[in-house]
């Protein structure tokens, strides 16, 4: 059986509109665009002519006339990260509310794959693009496109050497917090599982983590730092490494919670117990934080309001704001659960340390 398609009529334009309702050309634009008050009977009798004709404005034709389309482009890194979701979901509210269109993209934090989509996205003519960096992106500078910038704001990230707008939150301050708390319960042993060096938000975090441990005159051994890939898989790996070290430490701070989550699975492969044997505290509060167990004590980070923050920021480039380049730094939040205990002997230094003192005096 073929499927007869009927003839595909000509293609329906607004003088059709105007000549089948008998109005101006301008009445029916101005119904369209909602930019002149049309009185309602009118109004009805062009709406009424449109859905008779299934008269769709041609978007392309408009973007091609006006060189830039009513589309936002956006490259995460994975919207299968449980972090990206709900940032996403902000950047897509705030562009629909204001007659803008979301593209998405995954980079797999490919730098290559980041600036191939950039670089294709232009071909869209959008009116902007939002970019949550590749752990090593290359982005320095807002892309080309006919000799002028398309406007961009980068989100979570900041791109090594990036000259324009970042939304992102104070990951030095969070990381410091959660170091601060696991030294107010008494841990003087702890470890950190950071994310790829080369990413700002990791140099960051372990920036507060140092800075937290240095006020408080505790040593880092260098093994006490371990790093991932902001991932599970890598968190459950960098936690065996620390909790096989023969003075493993009583408390880990991981720099998002996959990683964090990986760390409670390598507790339970060793046979260990969190909180009591080990404390842990992770950084992002994805949804499914507090119902780990124990509950993950957890760094908040604003995601809803990055996206929305970003958004606003990019339709105000797109509106032709002109001030310099803006970094916009939300603040996190030390959000307590089950999985911080009180470590019942704080000792100064590692057991193995002390062993290897008394061996040495005894030679
Ligand atoms: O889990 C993804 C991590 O990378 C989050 O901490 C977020 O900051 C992103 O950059």
């Amino acid at each position: 059986m073929c499927l007869m398609i009927g003839s595909m009529s000509a293609r329906v334009n607004m003088h059709d509109i105007a000549k089948r309702a008998k109005v101006s050309l301008g009445t029916v634009s101005n119904v369209m665009n909602g930019s002149a008050v049309v009185s309602e009977p009118l109004r009805r009798r062009v709406l009424q002519t449109i859905e008779e004709l299934g008269y769709h404005p041609s978007q392309l034709a408009r973007a091609l006339r006006r060189d830039s389309s009513n589309m936002i482009g956006m490259v995460v890194p994975d919207i299968t990260n449980p972090f990206f979701p709900a940032l996403v979901r902000a950047v897509e509210d705030v562009a629909y509310s204001n007659l803008y269109r979301l593209v998405l993209c995954n980079s797999d934090n490919d730098p290559q794959k980041e600036a191939t989509y950039l670089r294709e996205l232009q071909s869209y003519l959008p009116a902007g693009l939002l970019l949550i960096a590749a752990v090593e992106s290359k982005l320095t500078h807002p892309p080309v496109r006919n000799g002028r910038l398309t406007p961009t704001v980068c989100i979570d990230r900041k791109p090594q050497g990036w000259k324009g707008d970042i939304i992102r939150t104070g990951n030095e301050a969070g990381a410091y917090s959660a170091a601060r708390h696991l030294i107010d319960y008494g841990h003087r042993r702890i470890g950190m599982i950071g994310g790829p060096s080369h990413l700002a938000n990791s140099q960051e975090r372990l920036k507060g983590f140092r800075r937290a441990l240095k006020e408080a005159k505790i040593e880092i051994p260098k093994a006490y730092i371990q790093i991932g890939n902001l991932d599970r898989a890598s968190g459950l790996e960098a936690a065996l490494r620390l909790l096989r070290s023969p003075s493993r430490p009583t408390a880990i701070f991981a720099a998002n919670d996959l990683m964090a989550m990986g760390a409670l699975l390598a507790v339970r492969e060793l046979g260990l117990h969190c909180p009591e044997d080990v404390s842990i505290v992770g950084f992002d509060n994805l949804d499914v934080a507090e119902l780990l167990m124990p509950p993950l004590t957890t760094i908040q980070q604003p995601t809803y309001n990055l996206g929305v923050a970003a958004a606003e920021l990019l339709l105000q480039r797109i509106s032709g704001l002109t001030e310099p380049a803006r970094e916009i730094i939300l603040e996190t939040k030390l959000i307590r659960r089950a999985s911080v205990m009180r470590n019942a002997s704080p000792s100064p230094t590692a057991p193995s340390m002390k062993r290897s003192a008394r061996r040495a005096a005894a030679l």
